[in-house]
C-alpha cells in the first residue's frame, strides 16, 4: 500500500487516504454582477409583507389571493416557485417590511439559493429590494455569502458526485460598479468559511497534524507570514508540556504554529489581536476513551485550528490595519502504551503543573500552552476557539456558540462582531468561586471539576489560568462546528462557524478597556 503526498509533501498516515489540495478547487457556484438578468435563467424575487399583506412584486402576475391559495405568506425565507415564460420564477419571503435587516436578507438568499438549485442559472434581485435605512454594499456582500455558503457541498470522497444544475448566481443591481467591492469581499469570506469546512470534513487520516500544518504553511506562502512550527523534537526546549503530554498516544507528531500578519507600512504599536485553535485532528479520548458514538464525529475537533488557518490564508487580501497573530495547537489525542496517564502531573508553558484526572479533557491542555506563548507576545487581546466541551452542547445546542472571557469591553466587542454577521453567541460566567472545583491535590490544578457540573465554564476557568491578566475570550464551538443537517447557509459536516465574526472582529478590531 502506498501512502499519497499531502499537498506540500508530507506523506499521508494509513491507507488509501486520499490528501487534496483543500480549498483550491471550486466548492461552489460562481457569483456576477449584471443590471439585468441574463437570458434564461430563473428569477429569484423578494416578497416582504406590508400593510395589506405581501406585496406582489412587479412581473409576478399572481394576485395575493393566489399565493395565499398556495401557502405562500412571504414568512421570512419561505419560498414558492411559479413556472414562468422563461425558467422558473422563485419567490422568497422577507416578512415584515418594517422588520427587515441583513439578516433577513442572508436567510432570503440561502433559501433562494437552495430553491433554485435544479435550475441552471438563478438571477436574484434581493439587493435592491433592501430599504433605504439598510445599506446596500452590506447587503450585496451578505448575500454574496449566503448563496456561496448555501450551496457548499463536500463531495471528496463520492465516487459519483451528485449532479447540481445551479453553476451560477446573478445579482441583479441598478449599478454594478457601487456593488463590484461588496460581492468580492463577500467572496473572499466565503472563501476562508469555505476552506475551514473542507479541512473539517476531510477524514482524521488524511487531515493529520503534519498535513494540517502544511495548510498552515501554504497560507503564509500565498499571504506573506512569518511562521514558526515547533515540532516534536522541539517540545522540551519550548516547554510546552501540555502539547506533549497529549500527542504521547499517538503514532503522529504533534505541531505548534505561529503565523504572524502584520499590516504594510504598520507603526511599531499597531493594535494587536492573537487568535489561538484547538487543532486535535482526531479526539479518541486517549485512555479516557470515548464510546464509539461520541468518538464518530471527532474529526472535528481541529475546526479551532483550521478557523485559525483558514483566516489567515486570506489575510492579506483583506489587508485589516492590525497584526494578527494565528496559533494552532496541533495533536491527535490517541489511546496507546506510551499514552500519557491518569495521574501524570505536566508542566504548561507558562509553569503552572497539570494534574491529568481524565486525558479526554484533552483541548485545554493543548490550547494551555498556545495560550500562554500567545501572552508572552502582549497582545491587546486574545481569542481562543475550541470544540471544547459537549456541554457547550447541553447548554445551548448546535446552533449557538459559547462565549466566555475575563475583560467586559472585549467580550462585547466579540458579541457585537457575531450579532452583525448573523452568527449567534451566548456569554456563561467565569465567576471566581469555581475556581476550587479544579483544585489538584498534588499539583496547581487538575484538567476536570465535578462531574457534570458547569462543565464548559470549567473548561473557560482552567483556560484563564494561562493568558497571564490579558483581555481575553473563549469561543467553545462544540456545538456549532459541526452539525448533521442542512439548515439556511449552514451545511452539514464542519460548518466553518466563527470565521465571519472573527474576520468582523479583526476588521474592526479596537483595543479593549481595562
Ligand atoms: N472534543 C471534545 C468536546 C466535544 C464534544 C466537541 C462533542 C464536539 C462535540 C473534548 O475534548 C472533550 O472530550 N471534552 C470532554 C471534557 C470532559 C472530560 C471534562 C467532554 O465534553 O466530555
Ligand atoms: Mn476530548
Ligand atoms: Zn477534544
Amino acid at each position: 500500500l502506498t501512502n499519497r503526498q499531502g499537498p506540500t509533501g508530507i506523506r499521508c498516515h494509513g491507507s488509501g487516504a486520499r490528501p487534496r489540495n483543500l480549498g483550491a478547487m471550486p466548492a461552489t457556484i460562481s457569483v456576477e454582477l449584471a443590471t439585468t438578468a441574463p437570458k434564461g435563467a430563473s428569477i429569484g424575487t423578494g416578497v416582504v409583507i406590508g400593510k395589506n399583506g405581501p406585496e406582489i412584486p412587479s412581473g409576478v402576475s399572481l394576485t395575493a389571493a393566489n399565493l395565499a391559495a398556495r401557502g405562500f405568506e412571504a414568512k421570512p425565507g419561505q419560498i414558492l416557485a411559479i413556472p414562468a415564460k422563461s425558467g422558473t420564477h422563485i419567490l422568497v419571503g422577507l416578512g415584515p417590511i418594517g422588520a427587515l435587516n441583513i439578516d433577513t436578507f442572508r436567510t432570503a438568499a440561502a433559501a433562494l439559493a437552495r430553491a433554485a438549485f435544479s435550475e441552471t442559472h438563478l438571477a436574484v434581485s434581493l439587493v435592491e429590494t433592501a430599504p433605504t435605512r439598510l445599506d446596500r454594499k452590506a447587503v450585496a456582500q451578505a448575500v454574496t455569502e449566503a448563496v456561496l455558503l448555501a450551496t457548499y457541498t463536500y463531495t471528496a470522497h463520492r465516487s459519483v458526485v451528485p449532479p447540481r444544475a445551479l453553476i451560477g448566481v446573478t445579482l441583479v443591481v441598478r449599478s454594478e460598479r457601487a456593488m463590484t467591492a461588496a460581492v468580492e469581499k463577500g467572496k473572499l469570506i466565503a472563501e476562508a468559511v469555505i476552506l475551514n469546512r473542507d479541512l473539517v470534513n476531510e477524514p482524521p487520516a488524511s487531515m493529520t497534524p503534519r498535513i494540517l500544518t502544511s495548510y498552515a504553511e501554504r497560507a503564509a506562502a500565498d499571504n506573506g507570514l512569518a511562521i514558526t512550527i515547533f515540532d516534536e523534537t522541539d517540545l522540551d526546549r519550548e516547554r510546552l508540556g501540555g502539547l506533549k503530554a497529549v500527542s504521547l498516544g499517538s503514532a503522529e507528531p504533534p505541531r505548534m504554529v505561529k503565523m504572524v500578519y502584520m499590516p504594510a507600512g504598520a507603526a511599531r504599536n499597531v493594535p494587536t489581536i492573537a487568535l489561538v485553535g484547538k487543532g486535535v485532528t482526531f479526539d479518541s479520548g486517549g485512555l479516557s476513551l470515548k464510546p464509539s458514538d461520541g468518538m464518530l464525529t471527532m474529526k472535528c475537533d481541529m475546526a479551532g485550528a483550521g478557523l485559525v488557518i483558514s483566516i489567515m490564508s486570506i489575510i492579506a487580501r483583506l489587508a485589516p490595519a492590525v497584526r494578527v497573530i494565528g496559533y494552532c495547537c496541533i495533536t491527535e489525542n490517541m489511546p496507546s502504551g506510551t499514552a500519557t496517564k491518569l495521574g501524570d502531573v505536566m508542566v504548561a508553558r507558562n509553569g503552572k503543573t497539570v494534574e491529568n484526572h481524565n486525558t479526554d479533557a484533552e483541548g485545554r491542555l493543548i490550547l494551555m500552552d498556545g495560550l500562554s506563548l500567545a501572552a508572552e507576545d502582549k497582545p491587546d487581546a486574545i481569542v481562543d476557539i475550541a470544540t471544547l466541551t459537549g456541554a457547550a452542547i447541553v447548554a445551548l445546542g448546535t446552533e449557538i456558540t459559547a462565549v466566555m472571557g475575563n475583560n467586559r469591553s472585549f467580550t462585547s466587542q466579540v458579541m457585537a462582531a457575531a450579532r452583525s454577521v448573523g452568527e449567534e453567541t451566548w456569554e456563561l460566567p467565569l465567576f471566581p468561586r469555581y475556581r476550587k472545583h479544579i483544585d489538584s491535590s498534588i499539583a496547581d490544578m487538575k484538567n476536570i471539576g465535578n462531574a457534570g457540573q458547569a462543565g464548559s465554564i470549567i473548561g473557560g476557568i482552567f483556560l484563564q489560568e494561562f493568558v497571564d491578566g490579558r483581555p481575553w475570550v473563549h469561543l467553545d464551538v462544540a456545538g456549532p462546528a459541526f452539525v448533521n443537517a442542512d439548515d439556511g447557509m449552514i451545511t452539514r459536516g464542519g460548518t466553518g462557524v466563527m470565521v465571519r465574526t472573527l474576520i468582523e472582529l479583526i476588521e474592526t478590531f479596537e483595543r479593549p478597556k481595562k
